[in-house]
């Protein structure tokens, strides 16, 4: 027999059995974001590789060595998308969402990246977004740690913490980065393989290496909050003060420069140590300098995103009780009378009592195997309509979760007490 083909590696398939707990997780993130106002924005799975090459960098990780590129039939390169703030940027531009309008939006969806696979990390992960546009206050920094704190509690998970830095404007970069390449030049022997390539093109990458043995020697370096603006040191203390006035609690972490080139400013990560190695479970910041570069007015940016599997697995270490989206119903038919009269049956009580999930037996079977169906399926009650019960307008309500009688109930009398008796469980 031939072998049956496999996913691609580190792209998972979303089975039955886990996507009801995958549409809590969105339908808790949606909620909180459309409570702070922000519409949706749906944006291509495909853009042209030069967006993000000039939006994430050139020389970072992503772009040197994670996307999916490819040629397409007319010999245009096109990438996955590694992330969604830079097709968020070009989409507002395209569109003109940014002539004198402030601009805040979320999305929600897979993500590409070529890393090692490994758990907490995937090829194909999913994202929820945030953005906002036009506006330059420490005030949407804050709103936005609000924001997703407020999912954490909604979630129920505790265990995970802020750390925020301040990157600065891109000139107090320049002169920080400066002085770290002297400092690290002057101890070029001690740098690994992939910080000698780095001090070249991305030196501030340096102070995220991983490898024991560079950290006394990046614990040592200048800092980077020693050369803030004054500009960005007020932003920084005004977002800190906001962030202090909520009772909301951080961490000042003077080495979180982030992997992407775009940001200005407030930097922020919740990080937690519940996932082993990938613990970030939501990244984000400001930046300010993007829209420009990609050819807009220069106009204030902030945003975040946040990484659903690394969620899910918090929530499930948290053995948090989620909910089911298993039938509450399962119709057993037997014979042609009762299948013509049960399928019609079932849409009344469908439309009588909202939220009902029911499932009708399709493909006949004996009662026996209707009824391990029923089970199998996750019912509470099955729901018998045979020749008897068509003739006599009425149904034997069984429950299967239990030892209680079963009982016949007329027609009439059946969304009421379904009502009744599925009450507390039905959704909506
Ligand atoms: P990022 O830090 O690259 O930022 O990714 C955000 C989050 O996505 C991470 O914190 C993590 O939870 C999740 N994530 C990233 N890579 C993987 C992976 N390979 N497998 C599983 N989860 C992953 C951004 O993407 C920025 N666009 C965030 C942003 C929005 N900044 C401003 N606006």
């Amino acid at each position: 027999m031939a072998k049956t083909l496999q996913a691609v590696r580190g792209m998972n398939d979303i089975l039955p059995a886990e996507s009801s707990a995958w549409q809590y997780l969105e339908d808790t993130l949606r909620d909180v974001v459309h409570a702070y106002g922000y519409s949706e924005i749906r944006l291509p799975l495909l853009e042209k590789t030069e967006l993000f090459k000039r939006s994430i960098g050139e020389v970072t990780d992503i772009v040197e060595k994670e996307m999916y590129t490819f040629d397409d039939r007319n010999g245009d390169s096109l990438t996955l998308r590694p992330e969604g703030t830079a097709s968020c940027v070009r989409a507002c531009l395209q569109h003109g969402l940014l002539h004198n309008q402030v601009q805040r939006l979320w999305y929600m969806g897979p993500m590409f990246r070529h890393e090692r696979p490994q758990k907490g990390r995937y090829r194909q992960f999913h994202q929820v977004g945030v953005e906002s546009f036009g506006i330059p206050g420490p005030d949407i920094d804050a709103e936005m740690i609000f924001m997703t704190a407020r999912m954490w509690e909604r979630l129920g998970l505790t265990g995970a913490s802020l750390q925020i830095n301040s990157l600065g404007t891109p000139k107090a970069r320049a002169d920080y980065r400066n002085a770290l390449v002297d400092y690290l030049q002057a101890h070029a022997d001690a740098l690994d393989e992939d910080s000698t390539r780095r001090l070249g093109s991305n030196p501030l990458r340096i102070l995220d290496s991983k490898n024991p043995a560079m950290q006394d020697l990046i614990a040592a370096a200048p800092l980077l909050p020693d050369y803030l603006d004054e500009e960005s040191a007020e932003h920084f203390s005004g977002f800190c003060a906001l962030l202090d006035a909520a009772g909301i609690s951080y961490e000042i972490n003077p080495r979180l420069v982030r992997g992407l080139d775009y940001y200005s400013k407030t930097v922020f990560e919740w990080v937690t140590d519940q996932l082993g190695a990938q613990g970030t479970i939501c990244a984000g910041g400001r930046y300010d300098g993007l829209v420009e570069y990609l050819g807009g007015k220069a106009i204030p940016a902030f945003g975040f995103a946040l990484g659903l599997e690394r969620l899910l697995a918090m929530l499930m270490s948290a053995d948090a009780e989620l909910p089911a989206n298993e039938p509450h119903l399962y119709m057993v038919v037997s014979g042609a009378a009762a299948t013509e009269h049960g399928l019609v049956l079932a849409d009344k009580l469908r439309d009588a009592v909202p939220g009902l999930r029911l499932q009708v037996n399709c493909g006949g079977g004996s009662f026996k195997s209707q009824f391990k169906r029923a089970d199998r399926c996750g019912a509470d009650f099955a729901l018998v309509i045979g020749d008897e019960e068509v003739a006599q307008k009425t149904a034997v309500l069984k429950p299967l979760r239990s030892n209680a009688d079963q009982e016949t109930v007329t027609q009439t009398a059946l969304a009421t007490r379904l009502g009744k008796l599925l009450s507390g469980k039905l959704d909506g």
